[in-house]
């Protein structure tokens, strides 16, 4: 036994990360079912380092250093169970499977407490970073026992992506607390790339800008406080020229949003926690209306606003409108997030520090970008910080963009550009700020078709009115 961890289950993000430990000096075991991608692996990229390929599960767990370190990396849901179910009646108390796919946050809960009844660690993890990430350095938000970080912390520290000499793997929590956040960075993947689509979409049909010249702003705005990876490849993809047709690129693509499923799992866990994730929600039925063509087709053209003409003077200035209120919205859609984070730790009983959160997404994940940092230096200077809002510096920014942020959603609207994520963001924004919401009508609208009770401002208590009888005194429930 020499191997310093196992992989099995070589498809591209397997076999990446098999050769990241590798290529880090680890030897590693490989594995998969069938056995001509193991060989595959060891012929084409043996001289990177030390793998040892295995054959059959057997030879597989024989391969493997004490405590065990045995890594899948096959599809979520039932292969990850079979593939469970082959290899734990192989291994030994204090022995780990770390689970490194995209699973869902609760089956990932559900594996470690019946691993952790046979003595085995669990550890499932969320890695971020796709196949270049995963071979380069990904970013790696770990689950399961501080036992098991123990061992493997330092591993994954190694292999993980570095930000300014950090790495960016940390442990997150027990049981499914990695995967939860990993969840949550994909929601917050969709309503970056919705909120960054929505402005594209502005300044094409607003200010009247070629997907040329958006490149060209977006490759602005990523000098700046909005510089990310996303606004970055945006750049690219805008700049793109169809070699077929000699057109934009994005000219020539179907405009359905497709999604594998992480997005969709932030909406609904957040329905559950209660947890207000609207601009993530708006992200991801977005992408489904998109999909709906023969709706679409039955009404495209239906009346809408008007669009003017901008002179060039005018589209600048729209241009850096549009800036103010991506950026806004964006703190907006992180916020929710991290807001959905600490719902989650108060439900499951996890000690997620946020500020980790913010630092191991600066590099290797799709959202990595310069204003995770600042994110981090929020939460380091207050653990207990609620939202960013109560941050000065993110407070400031945000009373800035107050008009031109208003005058986006406005133009959107009277324009007849829809603009989902933004609006949601505001009005997320306005509900923060109210003071007094509408609810209390609501709660005087259930009282009376269901005498579901409503609380008082002068006095606790819960209270029915008897609206059949209006001017009978109120009862307390
Ligand atoms: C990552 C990505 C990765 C994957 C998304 C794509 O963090 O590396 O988020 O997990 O690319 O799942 O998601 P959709 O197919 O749903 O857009």
């Amino acid at each position: 036994a020499s191997a310093a961890i196992g992989v099995t289950g070589l498809g591209v993000m397997g076999r990446n990360l098999a050769r990241n430990f590798a290529r880090n000096g680890y030897t590693v075991a490989v594995h998969n079912r069938s056995a001509g991608r193991t060989h595959a692996l060891v012929e084409e990229f043996g001289h990177e380092g030390a793998f040892v390929p295995a054959e059959s599960p057997a030879e597989f767990v024989a391969a493997l250093e004490r405590p065990r370190r045995l890594m899948i990396m096959v599809q979520a849901g039932a292969a990850t169970d079979a593939v469970i179910g082959e290899f734990a009646p192989l291994l030994d108390a204090g022995d780990m499977i770390i689970d490194a796919g995209n699973a869902h946050y609760a089956d990932t809960r559900r594996r470690e407490a019946a691993l952790r009844e046979r003595g085995l660690h669990f550890v499932g993890t969320g890695v971020s970073g796709g196949e270049e990430g995963a071979l380069h350095g990904p970013s790696i938000m770990v689950g399961g026992s501080a036992e098991s970080y123990a061992v493997l912390g330092p591993m994954f520290e190694k292999v993980s992506a570095q930000v300014d000499g950090e790495p960016c793997a940390a442990y997150i929590g027990s049981d499914g607390a990695g995967h939860f956040v990993k969840m949550v960075h994909n929601g917050i993947e969709y309503a970056d790339m919705q909120l960054i689509a929505e402005a594209y979409d502005l300044l094409r049909q607003v200010a009247g800008y070629t997907p040329g010249e958006i490149a060209d702003v977006f490759r602005r705005w990523n000098e700046g406080r909005l510089g990310s990876y996303l606004v970055e490849i945006t750049a690219e993809v805008l700049a793109h020229v169809d070699a077929e047709t000699g057109a934009p690129f994005v000219d020539v693509v179907v405009d359905a949003a497709g999604q594998k499923g992480t997005g969709r799992w932030t909406v609904q866990t957040a329905l559950d926690l209660a947890s207000p994730v609207t601009a993530i929600a708006q992200a991801t039925f977005a992408r489904a209306a998109s999909g709906q063509s023969e709706l679409r087709a039955a009404y495209a053209g239906l009346p809408g606003g008007t669009r003017p003409k901008l002179s060039r003077t005018e589209a600048e200035r729209f241009a850096s409108q549009v800036e103010h209120a991506l950026y806004a919205s964006k703190v907006i859609a992180y916020d929710q997030g991290w807001k959905m984070i600490q719902d989650a730790a108060a439900e499951y009983g996890w000690k997620i520090d946020l500020g980790t959160v913010a630092r191991i997404w600066r590099g290797g994940c799709i959202i990595r970008a310069s204003f995770l940092d600042r994110i981090r230096a929020a939460y380091a200077a207050d653990r207990d910080l609620v939202s960013l809002l109560g941050e000065m510096e993110f407070a400031m920014e945000i009373t800035d963009a107050q008009v031109p942020w208003r005058e986006t959603v406005s133009s959107a609207a009277r324009r007849g550009v829809p603009v989902p994520a933004f609006s949601a963001a505001l009005a997320h924004y306005d509900t923060l700020r109210a003071g007094r919401l509408p609810a209390a009508l609501l709660q005087g609208q259930r009282d009376y078709f269901g005498a579901h009770t409503y609380g008082r401002t002068d006095r606790p208590g819960a209270f029915h009115t008897h609206w059949a009888a209006p001017g009978r005194p109120e009862t307390t429930a």
